[in-house]
């Protein structure tokens, strides 16, 4: 089922590209409900595209942690982008949720809210829209159960790429969600890039390097070699996740 392309239950139609359409594959074990569709996807016409910003890290964080993309669908409490992304209002939220309840039967069992106004806008059925109020910290990553399903409050990808306590509270939180369905998360890893060598004296060169974990720079460090041995390895992270 899809959402009607000519929806006009609220004023958002006048400023839209495109109703952005739900993407829930048959394939799909969790839904990710998102707050409004941002400016790519109001030209491309998919939730969390990957061409952009939130929906590229939320994707790659998905498949990171060991989930398969083609086990996610993806949606949003309100599917038409709002003006500046200013996010939607009580008015366009309440309108939007009566097709949420349309799409309810079509989700899966598990599925995970990103940010607090999905969360909100999706348990208090759209009538109680009232994002300030809620503080993700208590709940985010704990599973809950509404309306037959299993809801889980995340961090929003687009909190994840303004701060980094954000995206790993996101990413240890995908780690949780794997678990759930099975998979067994891959130990986040380390990826170490090198300087090309200065040589310091006959046997020893230096060499710069910048660590990143799922892309992202957590340390540079200096290390000095030897006759082949690794010696001084300074500006290791000691722990990330
Ligand atoms: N942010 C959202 O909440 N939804 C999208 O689809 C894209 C960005």
């Amino acid at each position: 089922m899809r959402v009607s392309p000519t929806c006009s239950r609220c004023a958002l139609h006048t400023t839209r590209i495109q109703v952005v359409q739900p993407e829930l594959p048959t394939t799909m074990k969790v839904v990710f409900l998102g707050r409004d569709p941002g400016s790519v996807e109001d030209e491309k016409g998919s939730p969390f595209h990957p061409a952009a910003p939130a929906g590229a890290l939320l994707r790659r964080l998905i498949q990171e942690v060991g989930i398969p993309i083609s086990w996610c669908g993806f949606d949003n409490v309100v599917r038409c982008h709002t003006p500046k992304n200013r996010g939607p209002n009580a008015t366009e939220a309440r309108a939007c949720s009566v097709w949420t309840k349309v799409h309810w039967r079509d989700y899966p069992q598990l599925v995970v809210t990103l940010g607090r106004e999905s969360y909100t806008a999706l348990v208090a059925g759209g009538s109680g829209y009232k994002p300030t109020k809620l503080d993700l910290g208590e709940i985010h990553g704990k599973p809950q159960e509404f309306a037959d399903r299993t809801v889980i409050p995340m961090y929003h990808p687009s909190a994840g790429l303004r701060n980094g306590t954000s995206r790993r509270l996101l990413v240890a939180d995908l780690r949780g969600l794997a678990s759930i369905l099975g998979v067994v998360p891959e130990e986040p890893k380390y990826v170490r890039r090198w300087s090309t060598p200065v040589v310091v004296s006959n046997n020893t060169v230096s060499l710069d390097f910048e660590t990143t974990m799922q892309g992202v720079p957590v340390g540079v460090g200096v290390a000095w070699v030897e006759d082949g041995h690794v010696y001084g390895v300074y500006g290791e992270p000691h722990k990330v996740l």
